[in-house]
Order: C-alpha cells, then sequence, then structure tokens
C-alpha cells in the first residue's frame, strides 16, 4: 500500500535553539507560506508551501492558513488524577493535599474510574493544545495503567508513573516499600518505550516516602537508568520544614533525594522554589531539572521560582501546569502566569523564548528534542495549530499588531484553549480521530 501523505499549510514557526533575546531570528524559522509534509506520523519535509507541493503534487493538502503551526506544547508536570481538584478552595500545599487531593486520588482505586478520567484527562490536553505531558497517576498500579492504555490508544508520546507513597496518607492510598518496588517494576516492563511511553519513577515527595521506600526508589533507578524520575522539591515553607523533621540527618530537602540516588539528567524536580546555595550548586552537578509551575505557585501560594538565578547557574529548567494546583491546562495561561511571577522578581519573559519553552525547551529538558518539541523533518508529527484571534479581545488587540513577536505575545497572555484551532498527534488530526471512535463505538 502506498502512504497517504499530507501536506499542511500555513504560518509555520520552529525553533533550533533558545532565543537569546527579542532579536535572535537566528533561533527559529518562520515562513508565511510553509508546508509541512507529513508521512506514517513524521515530518518528513519543512520548507515553503511551493516547493513541497511540487515535491509532493499527490499529497493530500490541509489549509490552515491564516493560522500558526507550531509543534504541540509539552507539559512536564501534572497530576492525572486531579482533574476534578482544580479550583479547590483556600488552602496551601499540605491542607490542600490532606483535604482536597488525597480523597480525590483514593477513587482512582476504581479501574472503571481510572480509565474512564484518562479518556477525559487526554481529551482536555489536546483540547488545550498538549501533545506529551509528563503524569503522577495515582497510587494504584490500575491509574498508570490505564493512562498508559489510552495514551497507546491514541499515539501519544507520554510519560508517567504510579506515585509511591507508604506513610503520611490516608489507608487506601499507602503502598509499602515492596509493592511499591513491585508494582512500579511491572509497570516498568509492561510500558516503558511501548508505544510511545516512557516511565517516569514517582516517589511522590520525602513526606509521603519512608526512608525504606527510598531505598526501593533507589534501586529501581539503579536498575532503570533510562527511565525518568519525578518527585516535588521544597515548594511550601511547611513543608520544608516538615521534610527536615522526617529525614533529621539530611543537609537540606535536596539531600534527601541525592542520599537515595535519585538525581541525573532525567530527574524532575516539580517547583524547586525555596532551594539554598548548597541545593543549587547540587543541582548544578548533576544536571537534574527543575520543574517551574506558575499557575500552581500562585493558586497554593507557594513562592516565587528564580528562573533566572537557576539558568544563571546552568540550570535547565522546565515548565509545566501542575494541574490540579495549577488552575489550567493551557501552557499558554502558563506562560502568561510565568511571565508575571518573573515580573515579580524584574526578570523578563519574551514571547520567543516564551513559545521555545514550551516546545523545544521542554523537549530539551526530557531529552526528546530530536522526537518532539520542533517542525524538523524527522519529528514525529505533533503539532498545534494556532488562531491568535480566536476571541474578540484578542482580534480586536490584533489589529495593532505588526510583528510576529507582538503576535506570540498576544497568545501568551490572552490565548487558552479557544486559542487552539487543531491539534495532530503522529499525524492524525485529533477531532478525526474522535469522530473515528464515535463510530467505532456507535457500529
Ligand atoms: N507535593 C506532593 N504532592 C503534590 C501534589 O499533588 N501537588 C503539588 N502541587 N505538590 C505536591
Ligand atoms: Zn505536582
Amino acid at each position: 500500500m502506498i502512504s497517504p501523505k499530507t501536506l499542511l499549510r500555513g504560518r509555520t514557526l520552529s525553533f533550533s535553539a533558545e532565543p537569546t533575546g527579542p532579536e535572535d531570528s537566528a533561533a527559529y524559522d518562520y515562513r508565511e507560506d510553509g508546508a509541512l509534509l507529513i508521512e506514517n506520523g513524521l515530518i518528513t519535509a519543512a520548507g515553503e508551501f511551493d516547493t513541497l507541493r511540487a515535491d509532493a503534487p499527490d499529497a493530500k493538502v490541509v489549509d490552515h492558513r491564516p493560522h500558526l503551526l507550531m509543534a504541540g506544547f509539552i507539559d512536564t508536570h501534572i497530576h492525572f488524577p486531579q482533574t476534578q481538584v482544580i479550583a479547590s478552595w483556600g488552602a496551601q500545599l499540605l491542607d490542600w493535599l490532606n483535604t482536597y487531593t488525597f480523597p480525590e486520588e483514593s477513587r482512582y482505586a476504581d479501574p472503571a474510574l481510572a480509565e474512564a478520567m484518562a479518556t477525559r484527562f487526554l481529551d482536555q490536553l489536546t483540547a488545550h493544545g498538549t501533545t506529551t505531558a509528563v503524569a503522577y497517576c495515582s497510587v494504584h498500579a490500575a491509574s498508570a495503567e490505564a493512562y498508559f492504555a489510552e495514551a497507546a490508544r491514541r499515539n501519544m508520546r507520554m510519560i508517567g508513573g504510579k506515585v509511591m507513597m507508604d506513610r503520611n496518607a490516608p489507608e487506601a492510598l499507602r503502598d509499602t516499600p515492596q509493592s511499591s518496588y513491585d508494582d512500579t517494576k511491572a509497570l516498568i516492563a509492561r510500558w516503558h518505550g511501548k508505544s510511545r511511553a516512557h516511565y517516569a519513577i514517582t516517589p511522590r515527595f520525602a513526606i509521603t516516602s519512608t526512608p525504606a521506600q527510598m531505598e526501593m526508589a533507589q534501586a529501581l533507578v539503579a536498575e532503570n537508568p533510562d527511565c525518568y524520575v519525578q518527585t516535588h522539591l521544597s515548594e511550601n515553607d511547611a513543608e520544608i520544614a516538615l521534610t527536615a523533621e522526617l529525614y533529621p540527618d539530611a543537609r537540606d530537602y535536596l539531600d534527601v533525594y541525592e542520599t537515595y540516588g535519585l538525581l541525573h539528567d532525567k530527574a524532575l524536580l516539580g517547583h524547586s522554589i525555596h532551594l539554598s546555595p548548597r541545593e543549587i550548586d547540587r543541582l548544578a552537578e548533576t544536571d537534574a531539572r527543575p520543574v517551574f509551575c506558575p499557575t500552581s505557585n500562585l493558586f497554593l501560594g507557594s513562592g516565587l521560582f528564580d528562573d533566572a538565578g537557576l539558568r544563571a547557574r546552568g540550570l535547565t529548567n522546565a515548565i509545566a501546569t501542575d494541574v490540579g494546583g495549577g488552575t489550567s491546562y493551557s501552557m499558554l495561561q502558563t506562560l502568561a502566569e510565568g511571565y508575571k511571577i518573573l515580573q515579580l522578581q524584574g526578570q523578563k519573559l519574551h514571547p520567543l523564548r516564551a513559545f521555545h519553552w514550551i516546545t523545544r525547551g521542554n523537549a530539551v529538558a526530557l531529552g526528546l528534542q530530536d522526537r518532539i518539541g520542533t517542525l524538523a523533518p524527522g519529528s514525529e508529527a505533533d503539532i498545534v495549530v494556532l488562531n491568535a484571534r480566536a476571541t474578540e479581545a484578542m482580534a480586536l488587540r490584533m489589529e495593532r499588531a505588526q510583528t510576529l513577536s507582538e503576535e506570540l505575545f498576544v497568545l501568551q497572555m490572552m490565548g487558552d484553549d479557544r486559542a487552539i484551532d487543531s491539534v495532530y498527534v503522529a499525524g492524525v488530526d485529533t477531532r478525526d480521530q474522535a469522530s473515528a471512535t464515535e463510530i467505532a463505538i456507535s457500529a
């Protein structure tokens, strides 16, 4: 069978490096009448529409003009079982976990509920333009199973893991050191490297793991060096104080994770807000990745992430929603709140760097920049189509926008799921995928 070819036409923007400033046009490729040739889920050519059309006269053309085609967004920290925790009122981290989050996560012991919610969770991600995410599942292996199975059905490149937690949580949410090891090992064997999945070994945070469980996490990391590790670090003052009580021998919060061998360039450390100079040194030496979660840090009143300070030390910062501490699935809204957090510290997030961050930048943080995060030939065809005039207010503002950077900044500050015109996952329009599923169900 001849493989069908699709040519997506539109304005195209793809980054090849992090822009050093608003004028750094060498860091990206922008075309007014661009095109992407898609074959077998990959981008096989990118360039001017006329040239690609002449080279592939048999390709089906999908015209997205005047919209903007970019690589799909990447969310590097999100909680799958918290879709119904977002917007829970009035608490900071530890009370929020105990009052809202842990009771909700208990429901994911039910595999049928986890399966139904995996569908709705991934629907939300793609509706908001996110084509790859790194997710915490609940403590139950069945929640990770449901998450990976649904991602595989949609052919999405997804990362995740079941949380390991054996103390300071309700009984229904506690595993044991041994069961957390066994379940994680089995999930890695079942999913890591299968379809487009990667496993993230996930000790939730120091407070919910005993030293015995941390030893099990250490063994898993040593046995599976190509898996990711994800956990939370220095988000909130009360959390840091309790961690110091629970690990009295640790020099600081990071030292808990360091002692158990969890730090390397595939370790994603959510929040990383209140850090000592020693912790920053060790983050730099181990090349672990801090993850900035702007909407969550504001919502839970956690603090201000020092992006410039960490970058100056050579760290690679990722950016993420942290739903349901975060208040939006939108990486555009995440950039908007990130911009404001940096403003409060006299730091700047210009739109070119912002859009690099949620595409190629997060791909670099995950070591996946050769597969996702750009529109370069050879990349997987995960693509978002953006409309900077999606709302009346945006269209009104766009009447006075003259440059690409101005358009991007309108999307960054005013955009959300309404600005997502279309999303392709591995070359398939997610709306076609949804209707194909409906047809299969009704048939
Ligand atoms: N620390 C430990 N668990 C969580 C969580 O679910 N959300 C946030 N924001 N921080 C955490
Ligand atoms: Zn989190």
